[in-house]
């Protein structure tokens, strides 16, 4: 009887494909799924005993900040403990590379803490993510944003010149021959606001002939949503690239309900082109602390703020009180710093989490002080409340839209299913027992049920706590083609 190096045995698969629970061994050679076998069967250098567990792909984070966390942070525990297996980075337009400029600057310091882990490539960028031998696999995006203020220097509040998309047009085209995966757009934020639609067609062009994905923080996620679906639609269309909307959302109290507007808009376009969304458990969402958004949230906490101390994890609307202003002036007091909103329809978010376009992603964002819970949270929390407790959909769906799903639309090859042949990233985890504990209150707070997370054959996560794993690696879109035809 042939022996493997590691045997999961007697769980209930979950194999991602959303297929029903079935009893099996799992067996993994080197980095890979090698045998999937009646219970009990196979034999294993290292036997895991899934009894009542269930095993899972390791789950794909399609919409992270993670770029340098991989580095700075190669366990990854904030992931690792969820069960994620591989993080997508570079969302909503702000990657670590290409970029040239000597200094990190404010909007890349997001996603930048150290300034040696600025690239001037990508390959130089995918080097270090190897270098440091991270427990989970990085797929980048490459983020518009920071091609902008690489390109355009601090004269940003305008559209980009002819020779200036050029040049970010080149970079772009450059990273993914070098193995980046898609081209993200933040066209909510400053540094990209004053981008035309036609400029980011201009620069996102080489996504179709490498077949990239695009993946847009929309213009707009409240009152002209739909106007922004539109131009991200045309986006797409126009370069010839899958979509991706990122954290699909209706925000701002007078916007709540409007899912019954943006999803039949979503299928509506979907019948003419390749699109998806994710979306991330919770109804409050975070980001830099704006004060234009300060009228549409119920409550804003503070997450950092650069400027004063002591501010992370409180309420704005104690510390207006405290300084005896309005918020608005409190914000601008405490400026730059980084803000919770709780501005979301919990009905809103249920019905976009289960609609057939989905999948999830966390939207975390690692180096704040007090981060929004989903960071830690966000996985466990679909599986346990929102599959299992709310039964918003059966556990095999939650799975597939955490799995298969999410490979399929970001083009990883060979992961997402527990599948023979396919790399060896997988979760086990206790069904009746997984849940977040991550809260607005105590954000850095592992899940709760999840025994053992695999990626690459190594163990990111066991028994609590890193598994010692450093099989993580830059996926390359180049390698990962050549593997879905081979
Ligand atoms: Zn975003
Ligand atoms: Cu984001």
């Amino acid at each position: 009887m042939a022996t493997y190096d590691i045997v999961i045995r007697n769980g209930q698969v979950a194999d991602g494909t959303g297929r029903k629970l079935f009893a099996a061994d799992v067996a993994v050679k080197g980095d890979r799924i090698v045998a999937i076998d009646a219970p009990g069967t196979l034999r294993g250098d290292n036997e895991i005993d899934a009894t009542g567990k269930v095993v899972a792909p390791g789950f794909i984070d399609v919409h992270t900040h993670d770029d340098t966390a991989l580095i700075d942070n190669p366990t990854m525990a904030m992931k690792a403990s969820q069960g994620v297996t591989t993080v997508v980075c570079g969302n909503c337009g702000v990657s670590a590379a290409p970029y040239v400029r000597p200094d990190v600057g404010h909007w890349m310091s997001l996603i930048i803490k150290k300034k040696e882990n600025l690239s001037k490539d990508f390959a130089s960028f995918a080097g270090k993510v190897d270098a440091a031998k991270p427990a989970i696999n990085g797929a980048f995006l490459i983020g518009h944003g920071t091609l902008r203020i690489n390109s355009m220097g601090d004269d940003l509040n305008r559209v980009a010149t002819a020779g200036e998309m050029k040049q970010m047009r080149e970079l772009l085209d450059q990273s993914l021959e070098q193995g980046a995966i898609g081209m993200s757009s933040g066209l909510f934020y400053a540094v990209s606001s004053h981008a035309s639609t036609d400029e980011v067609v201009e620069v996102a062009t080489p996504l179709g002939r490498w077949g990239g994905v695009y993946t847009a923080h929309m213009r707009d996620e409240g009152d002209h949503i739909l106007k922004a679906m539109d131009e991200t639609f045309e986006i797409g269309r126009r370069v010839g690239a899958e979509i991706i909307v990122s954290h699909h959302k209706c925000s701002g109290r007078s916007n709540f309900g409007r899912m019954k507007e943006t999803l039949p808009h979503f299928e509506e376009a979907m019948k003419k082109q390749q699109i998806a969304f994710d979306v991330y458990p919770y109804v409050a969402g975070s980001t830099i602390l704006r004060s234009d958004m300060l009228d549409r949230a119920d409550k804003v906490l503070i997450t950092w703020s650069d400027k004063v101390e002591g501010m992370s994890g409180r309420d704005l609307r104690e510390i207006a009180d405290e300084m005896g202003c309005s918020m608005k002036e409190a914000a601008d007091r405490i400026q730059p710093a980084g803000a919770i909103y709780f501005m979301m329809d919990e009905k809103d978010v249920q019905a976009a989490m289960s609609h057939p376009g989905a999948m999830i992603g966390s939207d975390g964002i690692p180096f704040d002080a007090h981060p929004h819970p989903r960071l830690w949270g966000t996985f466990p929390r679909v599986l346990g409340h929102y599959s299992r407790d709310l039964g918003l959909f059966p556990l095999e769906d939650a799975v597939r839209r955490m799995t298969s799903y999410s490979a399929q639309r970001f083009h990883l090859a060979k992961r997402g299913e527990v599948r023979t042949g396919f790399y060896a990233d997988l979760c086990v985890f206790d069904p009746a027992t997984v849940i977040d504990t991550a809260t607005f209150e105590k954000p850095i707070s592992p899940a709760r049920g999840i025994d053992t997370v695999i990626c690459n054959g190594a163990f990111a996560w066991r028994d609590g706590k890193p598994g010692g794993g450093q099989a993580g690696r830059a996926l390359n879109r180049q390698a990962m083609q050549a593997e879905d035809k081979a």
